[in-house]
């Protein structure tokens, strides 16, 4: 399933007054995740995964190909139903949230209208799109590429265009799925310095990657996913110093040169 999601899922629609505010003022609910699994055609792929992602943490889910990072992104997003357990949001409210995903679907629009339907979506009155869709689209440095065709752009590009469209909803909670995946060192570093940007804007940030070297520069503090299993959850120079589990100390090692 690739569905671009930084489009709001229908179940996740932001209030329009909502769409429309600045950063937030205080820090989302804490999303608390409990006894979490998700199983198909028989096999676990999410199993017994308890964590709490809370403030406006920037948090790395981190862990090899096939580990159940993006399952696990998709149950916190809301686009899949858990099998087991429970995920809810603490205290309960609505919560502004986006995501953003490997391969990024681009509307076969301009660049600027691909940004004002996802406001017309989360409800923001036209007469505010075009000026909030601009913003985000310089933020990103893809204002020079406003109105060009939006399937003409680079990989690099359709991914901050994705940001953008993100970034333009004012989330409180922004989950990214291996968004430098399939680019290019400097794409890569874009895609970095905007998520870093955004979180210091007030988004608690939740970022999969299976590249330690995108872990060390990101983290705050680090997931470690093997096997649909939550191994470790613990502040990022903790991990890199002494992981707490055999499997991550297998997995740091195996990535030293
Ligand atoms: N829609 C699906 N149906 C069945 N199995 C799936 C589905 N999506 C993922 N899987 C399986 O779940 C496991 C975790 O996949 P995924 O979350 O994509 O891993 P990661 O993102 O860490 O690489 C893999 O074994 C994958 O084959
Ligand atoms: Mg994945």
């Amino acid at each position: 399933m690739e569905r671009d999601v930084s489009l709001p899922a229908a179940s996740h629609r932001p209030a329009p007054e909502a769409a429309q505010a600045a950063a937030p003022l205080s820090p989302p609910p804490a999303l608390v995740l409990e006894r979490l699994g998700y199983a198909r055609a028989g096999q676990v792929i999410i199993d017994d995964v308890s964590v709490v992602l809370n403030g406006t943490a920037r948090t790395l889910i981190l862990g090899p190909n096939g580990a159940g990072k993006s399952v696990l992104m998709r149950l916190c997003h809301g686009l899949l139903v858990p099998t087991s357990g429970s995920l809810r949001w603490e205290p309960a409210r609505p919560v502004r949230q986006a995501m953003v995903f490997q391969r990024p679907v681009v509307l076969r629009r301009s660049v600027l209208a691909n940004v004002t339907y996802a406001l017309h979506l989360a409800g923001v009155p036209r007469r505010r799109r075009r000026a909030q869709a601009f913003d985000a689209l310089e933020r990103v440095g893809l204002a020079g590429l406003a109105s060009r065709a939006a399937d003409l752009l680079s990989g690099g590009e359709r991914q901050r265009l994705a940001l953008a469209r993100a970034w333009a909803l004012a989330p409180e909670v922004l989950f990214l799925d291996e968004p430098t995946a399939n680019l290019d060192p400097a794409s890569t570093a874009a895609v970095e310095r905007i998520a870093m940007a955004i979180h210091a804007a007030g988004t608690r940030i939740v970022m999969s990657t299976h590249n330690l070297g995108q872990a060390r520069r990101l983290a705050g503090d680090i997931v470690f996913i093997d096997q649909g299993r939550v191994i470790e959850h613990v502040p990022a120079p903790r991990f890199f110093a002494a992981p707490g589990s055999m499997n991550a100390r297998r997995y740091l090692e195996a990535e030293l040169p």
